[in-house]
């Protein structure tokens, strides 16, 4: 059975579970969205990524919103969250079939979250507890893919589904600007990786210093990845711990 998983990350939680959904499947290929691949879908089509604001992140919808008629055999998501995955699954199925593509199965996968303006991460005890269950729901995952199985996508309970509908939908369109609530402190050493880093390749240097340019995705990679922690969003982060997934390096995050 031959699979590509098309995966997008911010801090790697999902390229985490990308990659070992393909060690575990065998013959996979694992492709960046950040890329927009235009592909003719076949075989087994896994598409893995984080829910933003209790919804699908734009990327991956101009993904789908790319993919050319084809007939795969078998489609999976994994959406990877922060404990709230809302009707994110059920958002993307019906994206599919708007495309004439069938959702076969969606799962949740909770790791800790990256939202730094929340918090962030959470103690080191229970991100170590996300990191087990993870491992855990990945070989789940990993055995309903090889079976082919057809199940109900996950969601969250009801009051999460409203947040889907308001919050996602109201906030929407206002995404590439709320880059503007980024800005950076005197820690900054002008190293650049904020800029290498963005998918959006949104973030430019101007005498150094990162500009970002409204076009902005809001995957958290910049924020949570600048080795200074110079990069603040809105008034509340510069105390708050950055993330990424221990297993993943920046080198990986660049080349995706
Ligand atoms: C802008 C933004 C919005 C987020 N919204 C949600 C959310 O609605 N529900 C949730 O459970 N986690 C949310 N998160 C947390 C991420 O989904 C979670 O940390 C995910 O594992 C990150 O994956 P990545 O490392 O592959 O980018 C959000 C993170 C960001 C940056």
């Amino acid at each position: 059975m031959h699979t590509t998983i098309f995966y997008y990350t911010g801090t790697g939680n999902s390229l985490w579970v990308a990659r070992k959904l393909a060690e575990l499947l065998g013959e996979t290929e694992l492709v960046p969205i950040a890329k927009y691949p235009e592909i003719i879908p076949q075989g087994t089509i896994g598409l893995v990524f984080p829910v933003h604001m209790w919804g699908v992140p734009a990327p991956v919808l101009r993904f789908v919103e790319a993919l050319r008629p084809g007939r795969p055999e078998y489609v999976f998501a994994v959406a990877v969250n922060g404990s709230q995955v809302a009707a994110t699954l059920v958002q993307l199925q019906k994206v599919l079939a708007e495309h004439n593509l069938t959702l076969a199965a969606g799962f949740g996968v909770v790791m800790p979250s990256n939202y730094t303006p929340f918090g962030g991460p959470g103690p080191q005890e229970e991100q170590n507890r996300r990191f087990r269950l993870a491992e855990e729901k990945v070989r789940y995952i990993a055995d309903k893919v090889k079976e082919k199985a057809g199940l109900p996508v996950e969601k969250g309970p009801f009051w999460q589904s409203l947040l889907s509908a308001t919050v996602y939908k109201l906030s929407f369109d206002r995404v590439p600007q709320m880059d503007a609530q980024f800005w950076v402190d005197d820690k900054c050493n002008h190293c650049g990786i904020c800029a290498r880093i963005c998918p959006a390749h949104n973030i430019t240097l101007q005498e150094g210093q990162p500009v970002w340019n409204h076009q902005c995705e809001q995957c958290f990679a910049c924020i949570n990845w600048c080795p200074q922690a110079a990069i603040q969003f809105g008034k509340n982060t510069a105390q708050r711990p950055r993330y990424h997934h221990p297993e993943v390096s920046l080198k990986d995050i660049i080349l995706r």
